[in-house]
């Protein structure tokens, strides 16, 4: 079957998306086996650990351990058990079939997988693409040395990563007269120092890598006064994460094959079960339909799949889906957004810059996004941060972005459906960098009530409508307290968007109040459909290919979230405007004498004075009437606005 390979990208590592490998070996991603990563202080002694585990859960080969020591001695050197480990490598080196970057024993309860951190760089680079990801860490630190700066850096790095679970393994306990008072020491300032990034540890250990005290079994008498579990005990009560199979179910249509009337949608399923006969939801579009067959290559059909499998479906229902569309049950469908929050690696020799755009991978989405924002910057390589304020993200460095997508993303948090939480950054031509996603600005999915309505697709899409206007349609939402300035901010940017010859049209709460919604007052749930209303028609008239601008106090962030979503289900682009004054100055102004009314009693439930006003908590554009006139306002607007209503190929 046909396959992107820019698709397939977050698992196959950190190639250029142009020629990076097809579809991965399926189940290898996800198996049951939990995944830790060792990290520590370089001379705390985790190449020894890693060694005396392997050992003692009669994980090597035979006779291994054995001949290093018999070439130890003969070479007049002392055995290490770090020597096992360089020579477990280069033999996996030499063997091209084994991942060099896995190592795997097996305990009392269930196997695990070691995933190396060479670097921290390569680790981070690894995680965030998804080459390599792990679940659960041990972080070693020395008990005759302490806590020091970079084991700091490792509490960081897992933060970051997003790795929850944690064993600390107070190695070298030898060395410090297995004394319980340099344990307890560092189990409460680095316990401390995990709390500040908010991790918490499920167990702090105290071993002896060398000796093998309290590896594997516990209870040794040097550490009497220790009641608690081995490291390996303590490893085994971790939870391994759900596997890709127990996920719920995600099926990026990958490509779609017409055959003779008959449409075949083919993909890989990412997480989950399918079965004939499921109800499938197809987002971000929200069509639902029923899947007739499931078909294998090269050719036989099954009444189910899951996780891992590529395969290609058929529908019972004629809809409308397209690469990119992700298909899930309905009960548990993904998130859709176009705003997310992100932790990015990047590796472009240009920096990422605020302001700049990108093409975002998603699974088998690739839309336009641009960088908002970027918060903390830390050096991947040295873990330390960044001076703040900086604008942009150097290669190698990992970053707080918030992002801006053109068309809707669909996706999910990173620790539920990992492979749904991550993407890769890339311009037209290579792959740029990497990323995590840690929030989205949540759009909520759509309600139907009725049913047997059936959607008609027109021929006309909004491309060719786009490229007729030689603009996308848009929906501008403004919002803000009555006497902020929306009406005039509105009509000025209508204005000014005439002059530019785009088709434009405002929607104002006041004409609308006369007409579509005469039948609404004031109370919370007659504003809610107030603005649910306005939503739809801004909807329409955005995927007509107008650059609507809407004008409502619209004060409730709940309806608000409800218009973005509503615009996003039609691929319309969506951007909210705070119009910010404060109340002081609004009652000041109070161009229709209604806070007046408001504050003498006449009037109930205005809006600042006895109703709630919600200001946006991440809107994409900010303006301060108060500071600004209304034409520094709407040029603020259109420079932010422009871009994002040229054609492009999002
Ligand atoms: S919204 O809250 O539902 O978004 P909308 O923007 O449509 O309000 O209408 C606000 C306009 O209605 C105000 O500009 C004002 O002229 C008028 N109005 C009348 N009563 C109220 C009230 N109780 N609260 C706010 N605005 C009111």
């Amino acid at each position: 079957m046909a396959t992107d390979p820019a698709s397939s990208f977050p698992v196959s590592g950190l190639r250029s998306p142009v020629s990076s490998a097809s579809f991965p070996v399926s189940g290898l991603r996800y198996p049951v086996s939990l995944r830790v990563v060792f990290v520590g202080h370089v001379d705390h002694g985790k190449s020894t650990l890693i060694g005396r585990i392997l050992e003692e859960t009669g994980s090597l080969p035979e006779g291994k351990i054995d001949a290093l020591r018999a070439t130890c001695k003969a070479e007049g050197r002392r055995f290490e058990y770090a020597f096992l480990l360089d020579a477990l490598a280069e033999e996996q080196q030499q063997n091209v079939t084994i991942d060099t970057t896995q190592i795997q024993f097996r305990s009392a309860r269930r196997s695990y997988v070691i995933v190396d951190a060479p670097g921290h760089e390569e680790f981070l680079k690894n995680m965030i693409t998804g080459a390599a990801s792990a679940e659960a860490a041990v972080v070693v630190i020395a008990a005759d040395e302490g806590a020091r700066e970079q084991s700091r850096r490792h509490g960081q790095l897992l933060s970051l990563l997003g790795i929850r679970q944690i064993v600390v393994a107070v190695n070298k306990m030898d060395l410090a007269n297995y004394s319980e008072s340099a344990f307890r020491e560092i189990e409460q300032t680095y316990g401390e120092f995990l709390q500040t990034r908010g991790l918490k540890a499920a167990a702090f250990v105290p071993i002896s890598a060398s000796t093998g005290t309290n590896v594997v079994s516990n209870g040794d008498p040097a550490l009497a006064w220790f009641k608690g579990p081995s490291l390996l005990q303590a490893i085994d009560k971790l939870e391994a994460a759900e596997s890709a199979a127990q996920q719920p179910l995600r099926f990026p249509v990958q490509d779609i094959y017409r055959m003779e009337n008959r449409r075949t949608l083919v993909g890989r399923i990412e997480s989950g079960t399918l079965r004939v006969g499921d109800q499938l939801l197809f987002s971000p579009h929200h069509k639902t339909a029923r899947v007739a067959t499931i078909e294998r290559w090269p050719s036989s059909s099954a009444d189910f799949a899951s996780a891992g499998e590529s395969v290609g479906i058929t529908l019972r229902d004629h809809i409308f889906v397209e690469r990119g569309h992700i298909a899930s049950h309905e009960v548990d469908a993904p998130i859709e957004s176009n705003r997310v929050y992100a932790r990015v690696f990047w590796i472009g020799a240009e920096p990422l810059r605020v302001g700049a755009r990108y093409r975002l991978k998603l699974v088998t989405q690739n839309v336009e996004c641009q960088v908002v924002s970027l918060g903390n910057v830390i050096d991947a390589a040295t873990l330390g941060a960044a001076a703040a304020d900086r604008t942009e993200l150097r290669m190698n460095e990992v970053g707080e972005v918030t992002l801006q997508t053109r068309a809707p993303l669909v996706l999910d948090n990173h620790e539920r459906v990992p492979t749904m939480g991550r993407f890769i950054l890339a311009d037209e031509n290579a792959l740029l960098g990497g990323g995590i996603i840690s929030g989205a600005l949540y759009t909520s999915p759509k309600a139907v009530k009725s049913e047997n309505i059936f959607w008609s697709e027109s021929e006309i899409t909004a491309e060719r409508r786009a490229l007729r206007n030689q603009h996308r349609g848009a929906v501008v939402w403004l919002t803000g307290l009555s006497g902020a300035g929306k009406s005039t901010i509105a009509r000025a940017l209508e204005k000014e968007l005439f002059r530019l010859s785009m088709h434009t049209y405002v929607l104002d709460g006041d004409n609308l109040r006369h007409g579509l919604n005469a039948n609404l007052g004031f109370a919370p749930e007659d504003r809610a459909e107030n603005i649910r209303r306005v939503s739809e028609v801004a909807k329409l008239m955005a995927d007509a290919g107008t650059v609507v601008i809407t004008s409502f106090i619209s004060p409730y962030r709940a309806d608000r979230a409800r218009a973005r979503a509503i615009a996003l289900q039609a691929g319309a682009e969506f951007v909210e405007i705070f119009v910010d004054a404060p109340l002081a100055i609004c009652e000041q102004r109070d161009p229709k004498g209604l806070y007046q009314k408001a504050r003498s009693g006449k009037l109930k439930g205005f809006t600042g004075i006895d109703a709630p006003y919600e200001s946006p908590e991440d809107p994409e554009i900010v303006v301060c009437t108060d500071e600004q006139t209304s034409a520094e306002s709407v040029d603020q607007i259109l420079t932010e606005l422009l871009p994002r209503l040229r054609l492009g190929n999002g």
